[in-house]
């Protein structure tokens, strides 16, 4: 955040569906940035389980490198004691989180619990065919986290990150071609249905995300705008 960051007059938060690559950490990324949301990805917080080895990462590790969907219990307990922190108050944005209808029945559980809401949930549209290209073409700096990708998002300067100056750069282990399949599978079969699950609320929004990621952004920053109107 700086001292452009718009103030937000309620608080807001939003889901972010779309299958692998569709763009949902890259655009959360962007939105914490713009508006001082915060990201909960349960990728990233199941990667750290993973790398910690705990009970939870133990029980996830091979779910997620055949490309599967962590049990259900696993990922909701994960996500209810992040929600839980002071720095979420403000308001989160939901990156790959929730990916069945019982995961979304547990966070609208828990949103109510603390007096909130999921204000929109944003179905981000992409073409499968094209996924698993931007899909293993990503890579991401170890220092900070940001996203780039071998042909839609190169560092300004090669080998260089743009925001930290980091020279190391990590490629995700479930990104091979034959995972994104699998991914992209356990997308259609067990969280596309999510988007009938909010549009029966009245909260959903549906964004082309095949187009570049300014544009796609700027989509997102008028979404935030709307629910706040
Ligand atoms: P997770 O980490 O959530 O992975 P995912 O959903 O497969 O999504 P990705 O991170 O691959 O893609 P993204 O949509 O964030 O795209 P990105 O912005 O990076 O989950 C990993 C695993 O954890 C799951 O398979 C599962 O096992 C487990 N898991 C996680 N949550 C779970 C849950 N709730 N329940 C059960 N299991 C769970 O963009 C991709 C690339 O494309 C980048 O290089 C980017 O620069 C580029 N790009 C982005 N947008 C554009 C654009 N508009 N044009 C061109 N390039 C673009």
């Amino acid at each position: 955040m700086d001292g452009t960051t718009p103030t937000l007059s309620r608080c807001v938060n939003l889901v972010l569906l779309g299958p692998p690559g569709a763009g949902k950490g890259t655009q959360a990324r962007l939105l914490q940035e713009r508006f001082g949301l915060m990201q909960l990805s349960t990728g990233d917080l199941l990667r750290s389980a993973v790398a910690a080895g705990t009970p939870a990462g133990q029980a996830a590790k091979s779910v997620m490198e055949s490309g599967g969907l962590v049990p259900d219990a696993v990922v909701i307990a994960i996500l209810r004691d992040r929600l839980a922190a002071d720095d979420c108050a403000a308001g989160v944005i939901f990156d790959g989180f929730p990916r069945t209808i019982a995961q979304a029945e547990a966070l609208d559980a828990m949103m109510a619990g603390q007096g909130r809401q999921i204000t929109a949930a944003v179905s981000l549209e992409v073409d499968d065919a094209a996924m698993v290209a931007r899909v293993s073409g990503r890579f991401t700096c170890t220092a900070c986290g940001e996203g780039y990708h071998d042909s839609f998002k190169r560092p300004g300067t090669p080998g260089r990150c743009d925001v930290c100056g980091g020279a190391e750069f990590a490629r995700r282990a479930d990104d091979t071609p034959k995972t994104v399949t699998a991914r992209l599978a356990a997308y259609h079969a067990e969280t596309a249905p999510l988007i009938a699950y909010y549009a029966r609320r009245g909260t959903l929004e549906c964004v082309d995300a095949m187009a570049p990621i300014t544009t796609v952004s700027e989509t997102l920053t008028a979404v935030v705008a709307r629910t706040l109107a």
